[in-house]
């Protein structure tokens, strides 16, 4: 008897670009992102349509115990003194936690529990990443190339946005080269 050997997906560890399988792509532009940054003026200023970040996603059966993997490449920029960043969310399913692993560039992972207490993680080429359940989670770029991240979550987790709509509690600005983070109530 003779077992057939498959070829699974791959993925490139010094791009994060995923080849074979089913790739479901997302594009987020700078238009898409209304709210999430401080400076309104500095953010109409930019063309809606420039890219801010793309996932890219595999398909993935629907369902209890099955996970989603996918990459996030997240481009460098300013919007005013604020670094590029994902929209963040918590999952919809609370308690569903996620993994992420640094790929290339760097940056930093906000994380954010259900009580408003913030944290940061510095987000560098092979860093792991636990996200526990009920915390909201966000990357920020603060480098000068692209930051990718692969994610594996449940298929089931569901995205919530909403009850981030009043933003997170730190914001990561940058000016002159120097990186500081800053908690929203004190500007
Ligand atoms: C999935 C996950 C990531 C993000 C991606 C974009 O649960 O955390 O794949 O979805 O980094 O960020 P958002 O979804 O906040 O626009
Ligand atoms: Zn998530």
């Amino acid at each position: 008897m003779s077992t057939s050997i498959s070829m699974p997906p791959d993925v490139a560890f010094l791009t994060g670009q995923f080849s074979g399988g089913n790739v479901i792509k997302k594009v987020t532009r700078c238009g898409d992102l209304s709210g999430v940054f401080h400076d309104l003026t500095a953010w109409q200023a930019i063309p809606a349509d420039t890219p801010v970040y793309e996932v890219e996603m595999l398909d993935s059966p629907q369902g209890e115990g099955e996970l989603y993997v996918g990459m996030t490449h997240l481009h460098p920029g300013l919007v005013g003194d604020e670094f590029y960043m994902t929209r963040g969310h918590f999952h919809q399913r609370r308690e569903q936690g996620e993994v992420y692993f640094g790929i290339r560039g760097s940056g930093l992972l906000l994380l954010q529990n259900e009580q408003g207490e913030a944290r940061l993680e510095q987000v560098s080429p092979g860093s792991v990443h636990i996200i526990p359940g009920n915390t909201a989670h966000r990357l920020i770029n603060t480098g000068t190339e692209i930051l990718s991240a692969l994610a594996v979550w449940p298929t089931v987790a569901g995205h919530d946005y909403r009850s981030l709509a009043g933003g997170f509690a730190l914001r990561v600005t940058g000016h002159e080269g120097k990186i500081q983070a800053k908690d929203v109530q004190n500007g």
